[in-house]
């Protein structure tokens, strides 16, 4: 399908988002992907993309970042209001909720553009019927890469629908890797050394009552994993719902 854009937003240099016209027919579960792009010499050129807009709403938007000779983003860094992009009719994904089971906290843990997914869940009110706390991290290099910091600060608690679950559900916590900033560090690193779980106010991650949402680059996948998986955890699948569910972030080669 073609999509027009709306409106593009450039975070860094390396780091935009934009929005799109959406098909009424193409359906989506908050979490999942399509594959979307430029047609680029008659041909579609597609990638993965996870839907940063709600279910819900009457657009699409997606996060993407710049990769220098990448063959997608660097014409699609170049998008401007009126342009058209091939948005796919089909979504899928594994960072859904009906793959994970039942349980009290919903931690979501994501590095870069791997927070894009986590965007379209923290605008789902089933998500916040579904647990007594949602705990979103988000890890950059730097501060300016903390896309939608404002969102999460200012817009979310204020909407009209769900303002209020979030308020009593929903802790965003961001940190930087690589200068300074309120929290610092590796999401590896505050898990292991709890700090993550002493400054929200819960006790260290535990099959039994948390669940847990990764997307982000292969390392910070294989550590998290390695880490849930000692700690008892169980990878959900669309066969069986389990403890946690992960997905890679978009990196374009
Ligand atoms: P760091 O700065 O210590 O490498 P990238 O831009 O390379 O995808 O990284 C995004 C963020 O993810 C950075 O803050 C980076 O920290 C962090 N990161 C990279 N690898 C891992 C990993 N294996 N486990 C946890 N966090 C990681």
């Amino acid at each position: 399908m073609k999509e027009s854009v709306l409106r593009v937003h450039h975070w860094t240099d390396t780091l935009f988002s934009f929005v799109t016209t959406r098909d009424p027919g193409f359906r989506f579960a908050s979490g999942q992907f399509t594959m979307m792009g430029l047609e680029v010499e008659g041909r579609p050129l597609l990638r993965a993309y996870s839907m940063v807009s709600a279910h819900y709403e009457d657009h699409l938007e997606f996060l993407s970042i710049k990769v220098p000779g990448g063959p997608l983003t660097s014409r699609l860094q170049h998008l401007k209001e009126g342009d058209q992009v091939l948005v796919s009719k089909k979504a899928t994904g594994t960072l859904v909720l009906k793959h994970l089971l039942p349980g009290k906290n919903l931690y979501m843990l994501s590095t870069g553009t791997g927070l894009a997914p986590f965007l379209s869940l923290v605008k789902d009110p089933e998500m916040y019927e579904q647990f007594d706390r949602v705990i979103l991290t988000h890890t950059c290099r730097r501060a300016e890469e903390l896309a939608y910091h404002d969102l999460f600060l200012h817009e979310l608690p204020h909407n009209e629908f769900f303002g209020e679950l979030v308020k009593q559900k929903l802790t965003y916590y961001p940190s930087v890797t690589r200068e300074d900033f309120r929290n610092t560090g590796r999401i590896t690193d505050l898990i292991r050394s709890e700090k993550l779980f002493n400054d929200v106010g819960l006790p260290p991650l535990n099959p039994e009552t948390d669940r847990v949402m990764l997307c982000g680059s292969p390392g910070m996948l294989a550590d998290l994993t390695t880490m849930l998986e000692e700690r008892g955890f169980r990878e959900g699948t669309p066969g069986e719902a389990g403890h946690y569910v992960t997905e890679k972030a978009f990196a374009e080669r």
